[in-house]
């Protein structure tokens, strides 16, 4: 189910006075006719140096609409492309491009046409990438896709920088590549982005992507968690990696590495220095003043119990754990370009507000972390097995 944005602008201010934020973030403030943010207690970003013509292939999901607010602002043309069915409202004086992908001829709205940058966002299917460099070559100065830290072979052991080894990219396409593993599948899709486009490609391995519009609730569960209050289960050691990123550092940074006509292959994920499962959870309870605490349970104790790292217990994960790649991965080379990170107060302030603005049954069930009454289990079996 798409979350409906009009909902969430409309009841932003409320839920932001409830949680006593301070001002809203600009992802909350009302659109503009232009389908601008109206940056409501911050400075709008300066306008770039040279305009330029940007075609966001899809736009209106998640990151896309926060690329978008950032390109108008700093003065650029944006042209999304899309099937209109995701988040349709969005942007009414921006020009639409309609197509389905997956469609035979889906692409044809494009055929002609010419842009500086174009940003492809969802796409996890390689031949996607071929439709796509048979209708845009020759017509774009820069091709940007967006893949994931997903791609990075032997994840149990490696904090994979960008030269790090891959998984075995996936076929083109047929039963097996839709079969393919999704990182296996982006590998391959960054393959033929890189052969499409030589020279003039940019490729952003984002870990997880968090923060206003984030569906997951991987990140979300643990300040709903800390929000509720109590005794809470926290898993492994204070000092376990995790890293995230939040939706608006990336899509601006993706933005300004476009103006720089920055190419290569960049690793896209925070914070700036380590800091553990134990800094993030503290950091988030920092936002809230109530009776939150946290009780430590052993990563061998939580896989006696089937609590898995990333999914029981998201953004969580150890040494030997499958996700430990993404949690560990090298940024030097973001962070030479760029890449900058709000404060986790404000990712964690944002994301509440716009949780708090999603329909009722959303809020209930989310759809990650672990559900009250087990947590309450492991916590009562963990205290048996201490004789306490
Ligand atoms: N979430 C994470 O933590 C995470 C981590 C690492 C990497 N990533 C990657 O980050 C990217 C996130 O993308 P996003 O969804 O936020 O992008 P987005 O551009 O904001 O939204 C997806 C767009 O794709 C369009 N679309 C979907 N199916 C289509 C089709 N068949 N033909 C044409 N357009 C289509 C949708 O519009 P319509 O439905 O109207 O067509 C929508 O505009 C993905 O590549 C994901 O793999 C995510």
């Amino acid at each position: 189910m798409t979350v409906d944005r009009r909902t969430f602008l409309k009841s932003a201010a409320v839920a932001g006075g409830a949680l006593g934020l301070h001002a809203l973030p600009a992802h909350a403030a009302p659109f503009t006719s232009e389908g601008v943010s109206s940056a409501a207690g911050s400075a709008p970003p300066s306008r770039a140096a040279a305009p330029l013509r940007i075609l966001i292939l899809g736009g209106t999901g998640f990151i896309g609409p926060e690329q978008v607010h950032y390109a108008l602002a700093r003065g650029h043309t944006v042209t999304l492309f899309n099937r209109g069915q995701t988040n349709s409202w969005l942007f009414p004086n921006v020009e639409k491009l309609q197509g389905d992908r997956n469609a035979a001829g889906g692409l044809d709205a494009l055929k002609g046409r010419t842009w500086d940058v174009v940003i492809d966002n969802p796409t996890g299917k390689p031949q996607w990438i071929v439709d796509a460099a048979a209708v845009l070559k020759g017509n774009v100065g820069h091709f940007f896709f967006v893949s994931s830290t997903g791609v990075y072979a032997n994840t149990e052991r490696v904090s994979p920088n960008e030269s790090s080894p891959l998984l075995e990219l996936s076929p083109i396409s047929g039963p097996q590549a839709d079969a393919a593993g999704y990182g296996s599948r982006k590998a391959r899709c960054e393959q033929l982005v890189e052969e499409a486009f030589p020279g003039k490609s940019t490729i952003v391995r984002p870990g997880l992507i968090v923060g206003p519009g984030d569906l997951s609730d991987r990140f979300t569960y643990w300040p709903w968690r800390i929000e509720r209050g109590g005794e809470i289960l926290a898993p492994g050691q204070y000092e376990d990696p995790v890293q995230w990123i939040d939706v608006r550092d990336l899509s601006q940074w993706m933005i300004r590495l476009a103006e720089s006509r920055t190419t290569g292959i960049f690793n896209a994920v925070g914070p700036q220095a380590p800091i553990g499962i134990g800094g993030m959870l503290y950091g988030i309870k920092s936002v809230y003043s109530n009776d939150s605490r946290f009780t430590w349970v052993p990563q061998s104790f939580l896989t006696e119990q089937k609590i898995r790292s990333w999914a029981e217990m998201p953004v969580w994960t150890y040494a030997g754990a499958s996700t430990y790649a993404y949690c560990t991965s090298k940024i030097d080379k973001a962070l030479a370009a760029g890449l900058n990170f709000r404060p986790l107060s404000e990712t964690v302030r944002d994301g509440m507000a716009w949780y708090h603005s999603r329909p009722a049954d959303q809020q209930e069930r989310l759809r990650a972390g672990l559900p009250r009454a087990r947590e309450a289990e492991v916590l009562a079996a963990w205290r048996a097995r201490r004789g306490r």
